[in-house]
This record gives structure tokens, C-alpha cells and sequence, in this order.
């Protein structure tokens, strides 16, 4: 009996501790991979039943996260602090997922991938494809929408201008200098002594003072970039932090503040990320009502009146970059896997709906589309295939007006090359997915900046940059220095997605060129350990795995 609580409270205590562990190993392996080599298929329906019995002998939540967190510290999971504080955060949310929904405990199983989805009891994709909206789709009149801070005139005569690209800053407040960057927590830096620099450390998210170092030297490019694509992911990694609302609001308004101040006549286009919102991953309507409020007053410098009124409604807008070029950015937290909500049969509102109608009017005005996000379609990015596919045949129908796809999250520099539904093998779309500012963990602190011709509606090439930290620590001082720019480093005539299809595909047997996608795909400060055979397979496959049977496709299982 005693084997058998163990493993209800193993199956709900993974369910919340995927949030913590999903962030702390993101570089390595997909969300999937770690669940399933920490518990299998037959332990998590053993364990999914007995949260059944628990939730109809009407266990209370303090009961409930009191056990589990007994057992979290027993066992050595996480410090004791974490282990209470993540199951505060997001236990509750789970069984009011389970108590709302029709869905089993065993559902969890199958839709965290530890089962497989044709086992009996699989109701999870009945769930989502009979998805049902409490409200009216939002449908807004894109004819009339323009910025508020009208396009500079191009820098030159020529067609081609330059945007910047700003991702997963992940800031904290409470970095300290001098003390320990190995806690054993999910982040550190905080307290205790060790070696944390002035500038910052990598086990840990940014000081403050290295935030401020790098827009100061952003803000010196303000001349030379047209507008801003900012994908979200303010706050630090402290998730397990039951009181953090408050920091999680302060973080967003902390860096608009920054960006406005740096960028004072630059237009700026903000994506919400995963981190945005308390707890982190997890967004509802009306529950998470205050995030989009703080949304619309943060971004409020920089979008229309219309663009406002949906963020307010569900975090998503649009927005004219210029005559003839449009941004859409998405809220991606309906594409969330740890998102619980997600597995509710209703949302407020239809997202799709909304994107397929801007997309079909921006078509019918003559406009290219610029799309940002937080979460792209990758499978290190722990998103669901229903996301993806809803995103992948969006892409496939507008792929002739989409000129470019921004996003982060994974803190990786990666690329994901969108193919044709039917035969995989006709170059539609690319992803471009930037590294993070944060150093969290081991990276440099990166920054994008795309070329774009306005004549052809195209990304011409894009220049990766960072800064080393371990330097900085050293001497002082702060630089930036070129990684890459992307059309030398791959050696394309251009960066359209039969030339991304093409460098991909050349990946499989040109090391030269995989060492270099390699070695910048974490920007590691110590260099990559190498990478070969089911490594490469993986890396090469993550490029075309647009959802998990693309990937298993490509990976040959
Ligand atoms: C649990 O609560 C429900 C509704 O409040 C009640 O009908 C049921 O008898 C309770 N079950 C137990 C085992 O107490
Ligand atoms: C899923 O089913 C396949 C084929 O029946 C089997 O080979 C595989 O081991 C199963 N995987 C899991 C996780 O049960
Ligand atoms: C752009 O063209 C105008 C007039 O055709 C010319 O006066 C100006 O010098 C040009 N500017 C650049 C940067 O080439
Ligand atoms: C650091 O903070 C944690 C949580 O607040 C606390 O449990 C721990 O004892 C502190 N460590 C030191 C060395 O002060
Ligand atoms: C949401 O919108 C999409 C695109 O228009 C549509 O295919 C889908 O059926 C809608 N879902 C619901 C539940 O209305
Ligand atoms: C950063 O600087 C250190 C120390 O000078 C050096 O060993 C390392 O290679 C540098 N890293 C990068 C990415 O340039
Ligand atoms: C940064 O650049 C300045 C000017 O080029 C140079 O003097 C300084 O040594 C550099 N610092 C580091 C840490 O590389």
C-alpha cells in the first residue's frame, strides 16, 4: 500500500515538477524524454487511478500538497522549499483541471506522451479536437489599424532595413553578487556564497545592471533599425515561488520601462511569454484577466487602440509594420504543454479563428505578414502537436504572404524549417528561433539583428551577436561581438525556405556545416561536447519536427 501512494503522489507531483524540470534541462532533452525515463506507462495508470480515488474520497488540496511535498523532500526530488513551493503553485490547478474536465488522471499520462495515445482510455485528443469556446470569436477590422509611432523613412535609399530581435531577458531582481550559482535549486545566485559575478554567472538568469549594460548598448543601434520584435520571457526561473505574482507583474512593467527609455522612437511589437504569467505556464480566462492587464498598460506606448483591445481580450494583436507589411503576434500559451488549462474542453476564445481571419485579410489588402511568438513549434519546446498542426497548415495556406516567423523560448539558437502536410517534402516556411538574453543555462547573452528588404518581402540575412560574460567578469567591461551572420556562415544565396531546406538537408552530410549549427545552437561558454550519430539525428531531426510524428518520421521509429 505504501508503494502504491508513493506513486499517486509520483504522477502528480511529475505533472507539477515538469514545470520546474522542463526549464532546467531544456537544452538536453524533450519534456517527454525525461518523463518517461522517471516513471513508465504501467506506473502512471497505476498512479492515475489512485488519484482518481483520492479526488472521490474528497482529499482536500492543503492535504493533498501536503503529502506530496512530504514525499518530494523524503525522496530528495528538490530542497524542501521548491518541493512546497511548486506544489502550492500548481497542484491546485491540476486538480482543478481533473475536476472540471472529463478527463481521467490517466489522460495525463497519455498526454504527456508516457503512453501511447492508442491505448484504451485516451480521451485527451476526443478532448481537444470537440475543443469548445465559451465566447465569440474577436474579429477586428485590420484596414483601419496603424501604429502609433509612425515607421521612420528606410535609413538609406535602399530597400533594405534592419529590425532587432529581443528574447527571454529573464532578469532577477534578487541576483546577488558573491553568492552560490549550485543551490541545488531550480535557480540560484540568490543567497549563500560562491562566485556569482558582477556581470552575472551561468547557472543563473541576469543581474540587472548586465540588462541595463546591454539595452544601453542596443539603444546606440537606434538609428539603424526600422522597428523591435520582442518574444516575451521577463521574469527569473524562480517558479516554485508561491509569492512571485508580484514580481512576475514587475518584471514585465521593469523591462517595457527599459525598452521605452532605450527606444524612445522605435516601434516595439511584444509577444507574451510562458513566464509572463503566475504561475508560469498557466493561463486562463477570466483567472489570468490580471496578466492581460498589465499587458495592455505595459504595451500601451507602442500598439493602436484595436491591437490594445485584444490584447486585453486574450493577448494576441496586429498591427501595420509599414504600408504592405503586417505583424501578428500570438498568445502561444494556448499551444503550452504544461499549460494545464489546456486540457479544458473550453477556451475564451478561438484563437485560430482570429489568426486564419487576419491572415485571409491581409491577403485581401496585398499585405506580407511578419508572424512573432514565445513558443515555436519545436519539440524542445514542449508544445502541443494540436498547436502545431492548427500552425503548420496555417502556414502551408498563407506561406506566399509570410515573410518571416520570430520566436524563443528554448533559449537556443535554432531554426525550424515548416514542409508541405502532405508530402513533407516542399520547403514552406522557416521558424527563426533566437538564443536568450539570459545566460540560464550556459549560454551567452545574445542578440538578433534581421535584415529585411522591403522590395521583396523577405528576410535578407541576420546578424547573431553576444556578449562574454566570463570576460566581463574579468576585466570589467562589457562587449558585443558578431557570431555569425547567417547568410556567410551557411553559405546561402538567400535566406528563403528552399535555401533553409536546402542548408537542413545539408546537415545530415557536411560536418563542417553541422559543427557550426551545433556549436551556436547553445552558444555554450565552454564550447560543445561533440555531437554524432543519434545526437546529430536528434539535432537534424528537431529542424523538421514540426510535430512528434514528423520528428519519430524523420528520426526513422
Ligand atoms: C464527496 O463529496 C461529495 C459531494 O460533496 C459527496 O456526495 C460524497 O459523498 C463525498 N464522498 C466522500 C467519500 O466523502
Ligand atoms: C507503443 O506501441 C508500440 C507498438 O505497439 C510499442 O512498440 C511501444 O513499445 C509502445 N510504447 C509504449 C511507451 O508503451
Ligand atoms: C538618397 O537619394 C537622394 C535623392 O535622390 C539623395 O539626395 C541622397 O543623398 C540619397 N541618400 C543616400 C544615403 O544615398
Ligand atoms: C538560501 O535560501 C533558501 C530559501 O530561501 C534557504 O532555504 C537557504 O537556507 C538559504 N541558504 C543560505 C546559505 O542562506
Ligand atoms: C476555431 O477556428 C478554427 C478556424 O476557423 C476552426 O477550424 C475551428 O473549428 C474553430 N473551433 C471551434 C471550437 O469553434
Ligand atoms: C569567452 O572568454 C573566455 C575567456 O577569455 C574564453 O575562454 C572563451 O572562449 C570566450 N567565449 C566565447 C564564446 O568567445
Ligand atoms: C572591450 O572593448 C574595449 C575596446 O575595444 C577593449 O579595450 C576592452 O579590452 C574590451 N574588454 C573585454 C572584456 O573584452
Amino acid at each position: 500500500m505504501v508503494a502504491k501512494q508513493i506513486l499517486v503522489y509520483v504522477v502528480l507531483l511529475l505533472c507539477c515538477l515538469v514545470t520546474v524540470h522542463n526549464c532546467h534541462s531544456i537544452q538536453t532533452t524533450p519534456l517527454q524524454n525525461r518523463l518517461s525515463k522517471a516513471i513508465s506507462c504501467e506506473e502512471c495508470r497505476l498512479g492515475a487511478q489512485l488519484v482518481d480515488s483520492l479526488i472521490e474520497i474528497n482529499a482536500s488540496t492543503t492535504d493533498i500538497i501536503k503529502v506530496v511535498a512530504d514525499l518530494c523532500i523524503k525522496s530528495g526530488f528538490e530542497q524542501p522549499d521548491v518541493c512546497e513551493g511548486i506544489l502550492t503553485n500548481y497542484v491546485p490547478i491540476v486538480l482543478d483541471v481533473l475536476l472540471e474536465s472529463e478527463l481521467s488522471p490517466g489522460d495525463l499520462c497519455d498526454y504527456f506522451k508516457l503512453c501511447n495515445s492508442t491505448d484504451e482510455s485516451s480521451d485527451a485528443e476526443f478532448y481537444h479536437q470537440n475543443r469548445v469556446y465559451r465566447q465569440k470569436e474577436i474579429f477586428t477590422d485590420c484596414s483601419r489599424q496603424s501604429p502609433k509611432i509612425t515607421p521612420k523613412a528606410l535609413k538609406s535609399n535602399s530597400t533594405v532595413g534592419y529590425f532587432l530581435q529581443i528574447t527571454d531577458i529573464h532578469f532577477d531582481h534578487d541576483y546577488v553578487v558573491g553568492s552560490d550559482p549550485d543551490c541545488g535549486r531550480p535557480l540560484c545566485c540568490r543567497n549563500g556564497t560562491g562566485d556569482a559575478g558582477v556581470w552575472g554567472n551561468y547557472q543563473c538568469d541576469l543581474p540587472f545592471n548586465t540588462v541595463e549594460a546591454i539595452f544601453q548598448h542596443l539603444s546606440t543601434l537606434e538609428d539603424q533599425l526600422d522597428f523591435i520584435i520582442w518574444t516575451g520571457d521577463n521574469p527569473p526561473h524562480n517558479v516554485w515561488d508561491p509569492n512571485s505574482k508580484s514580481n512576475q507583474i514587475a518584471a514585465t512593467q521593469t523591462l517595457s520601462a527599459l525598452v521605452l527609455k532605450s527606444f524612445p522612437s522605435t516601434p516595439v511589437f511584444p509577444s507574451i511569454g510562458n513566464h509572463e504569467s503566475f504561475p508560469s505556464d498557466e493561463f486562463y480566462l477570466p483567472n489570468t484577466q490580471w496578466l492581460l492587464d498589465v499587458l495592455y498598460d505595459s504595451w500601451e506606448p507602442w500598439l493602436d487602440s484595436d491591437a490594445l483591445q485584444t490584447v486585453s481580450t486574450y493577448g494576441f494583436y496586429t498591427s501595420l509594420v509599414r504600408d504592405g507589411l503586417r505583424l501578428i503576434s500570438l498568445n502561444t500559451l494556448d499551444g503550452d504543454m504544461i499549460n494545464f488549462y489546456n486540457l479544458l474542453p473550453t477556451r475564451a476564445v478561438n484563437q485560430t479563428a482570429w489568426f486564419e481571419n487576419v491572415l485571409q485579410q491581409a491577403v485581401a489588402n496585398d499585405e506580407y505578414v511578419i508572424i512573432a511568438g514565445h513558443i515555436p513549434c519545436t519539440l524542445k519546446s514542449g508544445v502541443s502537436d494540436e498547436w502545431c498542426t492548427m500552425y503548420q497548415q496555417l502556414v502551408e495556406e498563407y506561406g506566399s504572404i509570410i515573410s518571416a516567423q520570430i520566436y524563443g523560448h528554448t533559449h537556443l539558437d535554432q531554426i525550424s524549417v515548416y514542409t508541405d502536410t502532405e508530402t513533407f517534402s516542399k520547403p514552406i516556411g522557416v521558424n527563426y528561433i533566437a538564443p536568450s538574453m539570459t545566460t540560464y543555462q550556459n549560454h551567452e547573452p545574445g542578440f538578433r539583428i534581421y535584415e529585411y528588404d522591403y522590395s521583396l518581402n523577405q528576410v535578407t540575412n541576420y546578424y547573431q551577436y553576444h556578449a562574454n560574460i566570463s570576460d566581463a567578469n574579468l576585466y570589467g567591461q562589457l562587449n558585443f561581438t558578431l557570431s555569425y551572420s547567417a547568410k556567410e556562415l551557411y553559405d546561402m544565396p538567400d535566406l528563403t525556405s528552399n535555401s533553409w531546406f536546402q542548408v537542413a538537408n545539408h546537415l545530415r552530410s557536411d560536418d563542417q556545416m553541422f559543427n557550426n549549427y551545433y556549436n551556436f545552437l547553445s552558444n555554450h561558454p565552454n564550447g560543445q561536447t561533440p555531437c554524432t550519430g543519434e545526437c546529430r539525428d536528434k539535432v537534424i531531426c528537431e529542424i523538421f519536427g514540426i510535430t512528434s510524428f514528423q520528428f519519430d518520421q524523420c528520426m526513422g521509429v
